[in-house]
């Protein structure tokens, strides 16, 4: 497994998310690899906004705190980590920034409207359907 170095992590601010940050970091940290979080806002939700700002407060203002708790994961465990804020459809994003360079995708099996009974939410399981890469996915806390 010493060729895994670049994780990417599919953060929406739910619990199932977490519980694949915690995961992810735990993974990170044994393998000595690094994790990129991705929080995709969805045009949906950001009518008014027209492009994806280019600084820091920025992406803070768009992710509005959902990256917090995996980064204290990620802090505790010394695991070298970035993030990216993007808009767009999140799967089709994810799939896009996992072709620059990364070695497999964390994400929970559900995310925020994760009321209907189905194993994996649209987002999930259109990653788990078009990527290239291994997809890790983590089922509901
Ligand atoms: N906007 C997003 N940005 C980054 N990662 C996301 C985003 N949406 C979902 N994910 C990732 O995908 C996982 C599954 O979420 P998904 O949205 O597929 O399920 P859901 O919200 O329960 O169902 P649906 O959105 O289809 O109604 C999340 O735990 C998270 O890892
Ligand atoms: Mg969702």
């Amino acid at each position: 497994m010493n060729h895994i170095k670049k994780l990417l992590l599919g953060i929406d601010g739910s619990e199932n998310s977490y519980k694949a940050a915690s995961f992810a970091a735990d993974l990170a940290e044994k393998l000595g690899a690094s994790v990129t979080l991705i929080y995709v806002a969805s045009e949906k939700s950001t009518v008014g906004f027209i492009a994806k700002p280019t600084y820091t407060s920025g992406e803070n203002v768009l992710a509005g705190g959902r990256l917090d708790p995996p980064k204290r994961y990620l802090e505790e465990r010394n695991v070298p980590f970035d993030t990216v804020v993007e808009m767009g459809d999140p799967a089709d994003v994810i799939l896009r920034v996992a072709d620059q360079g990364y070695d497999a995708i964390v994400v929970g099996a559900r995310g925020l409207s994760g009321l209907r009974e189905m194993v994996m939410g649209s987002v999930s399981q259109k990653i788990v359907q078009n990527s290239k890469i291994p997809v890790l996915v983590v089922p509901k806390p």
